[in-house]
């Protein structure tokens, strides 16, 4: 079956995605896949219980459209005994069916035609196509490699009466880097005067090592008064098939954001907004992942020390960055699918999340993974 008029597409440089084609490819290959960014063990039996009994307790409609007013009271209790910033439930938390939707609904509310917008690279796949199909433009600027930190006086040069956001993250994805105090501190700076709102993606702001403090928009009053906060209970509680979230905005930016919201998606699930309400009554279910991330990290460290792959710092997120220059010249892209077909180990090849492709010969490892599977990774890089 074919259309027959013509469709111009929208979005012309986006094909099928890197991470659908090396999880096909380790499939095919039935290589290791540390490809897939998410775990590939089960979530708590406890949480699986909650959705059930909710669900059995009819729970099984439309919420409200901002989210369950239960979870959403969790969600402020949560924020302000972290960051000590008070979001108010009814006006300014609103729970979304995922941090991806979030991103294109709080860009869709504040981007129109020809507008720009800030994106530091590398970064998550979803940001630039929900800009442009705004009619928004991105405006890159690189993180400097190796340790991917950010020279704000660099960014300020980006930011011009056009700019209407800039777009942070952290922890990052794929660097696995994180914003400290001062990077705030800097980015409120060079914000002050201006009218650019803030995206700030922290999705795994549970996922943070090394006693590092996890430096979220909401602990800066000054930031927080024009930022989305974007999270993700997907990464918190290894749902991410669940699609459930939630932002946190000032009460003129929530509002803005929940007229789009209720346009793409109305609500989030029912019944598994009940059950994380439920589940959030323990705070160690999300205190306690940094820990148990932490213990991974150092495990896939540790295994793959002494080996040709040079460990790049690792600071939050589940991505381990490996350099292999030391083994090959080849492209990332080229090296990634080899290794996937020759060594059965797939990975991520990071040129992906550059608009420019830029190459420096560093594949991401996901380490949100069992030991074994680990193990059985490690003693194939090993060989390398
Ligand atoms: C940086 C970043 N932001 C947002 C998301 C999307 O989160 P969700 O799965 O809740 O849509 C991801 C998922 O991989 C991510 O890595």
């Amino acid at each position: 079956m074919n259309f027959t008029g013509s469709v111009k597409s929208k979005l012309p440089g986006v094909g099928t995605t890197i991470f659908s084609v090396m999880s096909a490819l380790a499939n095919e290959q039935k290589a290791i896949n540390l490809a897939q960014g998410f775990p590939d063990f089960n979530c708590s039996p406890k949480l699986i219980e909650l959705v059930n009994h909710y669900m059995k307790m009819g729970m099984n409609q439309y919420s409200p459209m901002p989210g369950i007013m239960g979870l959403r009271e969790k969600i402020a209790e949560k924020t302000q005994a972290l960051y000590g910033a008070v979001y108010k439930p009814e006006t300014e938390i609103t729970v979304v069916p995922g941090g991806t939707h979030a991103i294109y609904a709080a860009v869709s509310a504040v981007v129109r035609d020809g507008d720009e917008v800030v994106v530091l690279e590398p970064c998550y796949d979803s940001y630039v196509p929900a800009i442009e199909l705004n009619g928004g433009r991105a405006v890159f600027y690189e993180l400097k490699y190796p340790d991917y930190h950010i020279d704000w006086n660099e960014v300020k040069k980006l930011i011009n009466f056009k700019t209407r956001m800039i777009m942070i993250n952290t922890p990052h994805n794929p660097t696995g880097s994180v914003m400290g105090e001062s990077d705030m501190l800097q980015l409120q700076k060079i914000l002050d005067n201006t009218d650019v709102v803030v995206l700030s993606d922290e999705v795994y702001e549970h996922i943070i090592f090394d006693n590092l403090q996890h430096q979220s928009v909401a602990r800066f009053p000054k930031l927080a008064e024009r930022s989305f906060i974007v999270s993700s209970f997907g990464k918190t509680f290894h749902t991410t098939g669940w699609k459930l979230g939630y932002v946190l905005a000032p009460e003129n930016l929530s509002k803005e954001f929940r007229k789009v919201h209720q346009f793409m998606a109305f609500c989030a699930n029912t019944p598994i907004q009940y059950a994380i309400a439920d589940y959030l009554n323990d705070t160690d279910t999300y205190l306690q992942l940094n820990q148990f991330y932490e213990d991974k990290r150092n495990y896939f460290q540790k295994l793959v020390k002494g080996s040709n792959f040079k460990l790049l710092p690792c600071k939050g997120s589940y991505f381990q960055m490996l350099n292999y220059a030391k083994i090959t010249q080849e492209r990332d892209t080229d090296f990634a699918v080899r290794l996937t077909k020759e060594h059965k180990v797939a990975s991520i090849p990071t040129s992906v999340f550059y608009h420019k492709n830029t190459d420096n010969n560093v594949l991401r490892f996901c380490f949100a993974k069992g030991n074994e599977t680990m193990e059985k990774a490690a003693e194939k890089l090993m060989r390398l």
